[in-house]
């Protein structure tokens, strides 16, 4: 098979020249990084988990009608989605307080909110992603009123969904961060989902136990990784739950 073009290389996934023109082969890595990629680790099995999970969240979004740039999974690590131009910002919606807007606003982690906060950080690595308003976004030309107007009510929309989804299988979606793109159809352009939709980029804790299912699991040390992911997989029928049991021979008479 001949070499594909490498477009970019980020921090859990890398970006290929898609097979036809505007398509992109998104390939989950094993990498995991946090706080601005100070603490890194390779966590064997992450990629394909993240791969199967963003898959499960992107065409459920797509079945309720929330436009994303996912086309299909083509293997246990890649999936082709449409390529976009990312819009500059990470949209963070929070259900319950945790993170940096519990160390902000000193309010302890796991506080419900009065409704969903969705932010706005600027995504620029060397300034450590910074919370910006709605005035800096305007002002520097990264979105339009309208871009965000669309942008509010697609992330509203993808909590209702993940938040839905997650509650029938006990687990609290605390908080989550997406990623827009643009997708260019002749002179028109329209907003989708895009990039991945992970427990790399969610805060999920168990109903009754307030176990930590996500991320969150690297970040503070709290145990393996891939058993967490494991579990939120299993939760949603994406694994077999007892995976012993397809890798034993049986004997056929
Ligand atoms: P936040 O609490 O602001 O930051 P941190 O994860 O560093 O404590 O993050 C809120 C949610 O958004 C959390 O689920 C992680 C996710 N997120 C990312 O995945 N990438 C990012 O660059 C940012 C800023 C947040």
């Amino acid at each position: 098979m001949a070499r594909r073009k490498k477009i970019y290389e980020g921090k859990a996934k890398t970006l290929y020249e898609g097979p036809e023109p505007g398509t992109i082969v998104q390939y989950f890595k094993d990498d995991a990084t946090a706080f601005n990629a100070e603490k890194k680790d390779v966590i064997e099995g992450k990629g394909v988990l993240n791969n199967l999970l963003s898959e499960y969240f992107m065409v459920g979004l797509g079945q309720v009608g929330v436009p994303t740039h996912f086309l299909k999974r083509l293997n246990m690590r890649e999936q082709l989605v449409r390529s976009c131009e990312i819009v500059p910002l990470e949209v963070i919606v929070r259900n319950y307080a945790a993170g940096t807007m519990s160390k902000r606003l000193g309010i302890a982690e796991g506080t419900q909110l009065p409704r969903p906060i969705v932010e706005y950080c600027y995504k620029d690595d060397s300034l450590g992603d910074p919370l910006v308003t709605e005035e800096h976004i305007a002002a520097f030309g990264w979105a339009s009123q309208q871009d965000m107007d669309d942008i509010l009510s697609l992330a509203l929309r993808v909590n209702d969904f993940l938040s839905g989804i997650m509650y029938g299988v006990g687990i609290k979606l605390i908080d989550f961060k997406i990623e827009i793109g643009r997708i260019y159809d002749g002179d028109f352009q329209r907003l989708v989902v895009a990039d991945e939709i992970s427990p790399d980029s969610c805060r999920l804790w168990d109903i009754k136990t307030e176990q930590k299912l996500d991320k969150d699991v690297f970040r503070r040390d709290l145990g393996s990784l891939t058993d967490a992911y494991s579990e939120v997989a299993r939760r949603l029928g994406l694994m077999p739950n007892n995976p012993a049991s397809i890798t034993k021979p049986t004997l056929i008479n």
